[in-house]
């Protein structure tokens, strides 16, 4: 259905460009739901899927609807090669290729293998309250919720973690909603210098455990040939840059919107702060109602039906979890945050097999930050009214979430 037009990046619809709809889209994913719930939207040239059994329905078929976005109609890379790492992605792979990819690093990323790093993720969440407990305020996003995962990813892959801001600074640019910013062409050019930084950055770092291996996630990635398969430069290159972008954007916001919503229930944090049980199911509510990731996004590779319209081999879909997670047809009362909500079968860490990889890394990431800042400080409030959504067109958060408390 869509002209070809030269475009690199995915607008945000009109509905959500105010920075108030950014952070509550939910009245729109409602009426959405009800009136359009697949949709073709002519300004963006996409079709938008906001229920959640049509969610699932798309993400589970990979023959129709291919994970690389890249080749949709609407757009055209005008530096395709630089580019390539990040499109030939897992992420960006359908199987078989995808299958062989994900073996790569499966094992590392098991609940098993993660759950032996809970002891060191709790010393880096104490180092780093530490450093704020006894101002009785802190910034959750600054101080707490974005250097953790960037630390234990820096580490897991073996990359220096005082690298951290330069990291978020290309974290923040490649995920930025272009069409937010007042001049897209800038961004662009951003984002391509980025990934001239990031393939100087790891490409060095390759070759370097490629001749003495070490015993990190790079060392691994790089010297592994899953089913035979050898990775190219290219595909250890787009891994690397995958994994510290993924393990930077996401779990920071679960960290941050965990916050929004227990300050939207403060007589929870007695109960949150004594028993672990009731902080994992309140994450997984977390996850459910304000989900981290909003939005996914995929190619049609052959005219499909969905839901009475004809989605065109070619098109572009755009798959939105953070509506299928209120799904009145799948949750009762989807619109309130009910931490000891079961089951709780939310889509936030996606579905089929592109299932979130860190999804393990995540939860016990949140479970350990959340947990400690809970045992540590009492009388939580968020005094902040004015909160910056972050820039995205497919994460929701926000960028700062300072907090008053008394340290214990
Ligand atoms: C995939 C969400 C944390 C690594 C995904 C997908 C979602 C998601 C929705 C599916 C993408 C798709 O189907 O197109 C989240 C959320 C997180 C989180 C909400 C935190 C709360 C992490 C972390 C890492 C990570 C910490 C790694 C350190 C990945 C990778 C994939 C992925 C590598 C691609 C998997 C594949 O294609 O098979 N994530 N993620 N994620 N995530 Fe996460």
């Amino acid at each position: 259905m869509a002209a070809a037009t030269q475009r690199q990046f995915l607008p945000m619809p009109a509905a959500l460009s105010s920075r108030a709809a950014r952070l509550e889209p939910f009245d729109w994913y409602r009426e959405m739901r009800t009136e359009a719930p697949v949709r073709y939207d002519d300004d963006r040239q996409v079709w938008d899927v906001f229920r959640y059994d049509d969610t699932k329905r798309v993400l589970a078929d990979t023959e129709s609807f291919s994970s690389d976005v890249a080749r949709a109609d609407v757009f055209e890379f005008p530096d395709e090669d630089l580019f390539r790492p990040l499109q030939r992605s897992i992420l960006r792979s359908d199987p078989p290729r995808h299958t062989w990819l994900r073996d790569v690093v499966d094992d590392q990323f098991q609940p098993g293998a993660i759950g032996a790093l809970a002891p060191h993720v709790r010393e880096i969440a104490d180092e780093l309250l530490d450093e704020r407990l006894a101002d009785g305020e802190m910034d959750v996003v600054e101080d707490l919720a974005y250097p953790l995962p960037v630390i234990v990813i820096a580490e897991l892959l073996g990359v220096p973690a005082d690298d951290r801001d330069r990291f978020k600074q290309w974290s923040d640019v490649l995920v930025a909603d272009v069409s937010a910013a007042a001049d897209p062409q800038t961004i662009i050019e951003r984002q391509e210098e980025t990934i001239r930084e990031l393939r100087a950055y790891f490409e060095d770092l390759i070759k370097q455990r490629r001749a003495i291996p070490e015993d990190d996630l790079i060392t691994h990635i790089a010297t592994t040939d899953p089913d035979g398969h050898r990775l190219t430069d290219e595909d250890v290159l787009g891994y690397c840059i995958l994994l510290l972008v993924a393990g930077n954007v996401t779990t920071t916001n679960l960290i941050g919107n965990a916050i929004r919503c227990f300050d939207e229930r403060p007589e929870l944090y007695d109960e949150l702060a004594a028993d672990r049980d009731v902080l994992a199911a309140a994450i997984e509510e977390v996850l459910r109602y304000r989900s981290p990731v909003q939005a996914l996004s995929r190619v049609a590779t052959t005219d499909v039906e969905l839901r009475g319209e004809t989605i065109e081999s070619g098109d572009l879909v755009v798959t939105w979890l953070g509506s299928a997670n209120r799904d009145e047809s799948q949750f009762d009362d989807p619109d309130e945050f009910q931490p000891e909500r079961r089951p709780n079968q939310h889509i936030a860490f996606g579905h089929g097999v592109h299932f979130c990889l860190g999804a393990p890394l995540a939860r016990l990431e949140a479970r350990i930050s959340l947990g400690r800042l809970l045992d540590r400080a009492e009388g939580i409030q968020c005094v902040a009214e004015e909160r910056p959504p972050v820039s995205s067109s497919f994460l929701h958060g926000v960028e700062q979430l300072p907090i008053r408390f008394e340290s214990v």
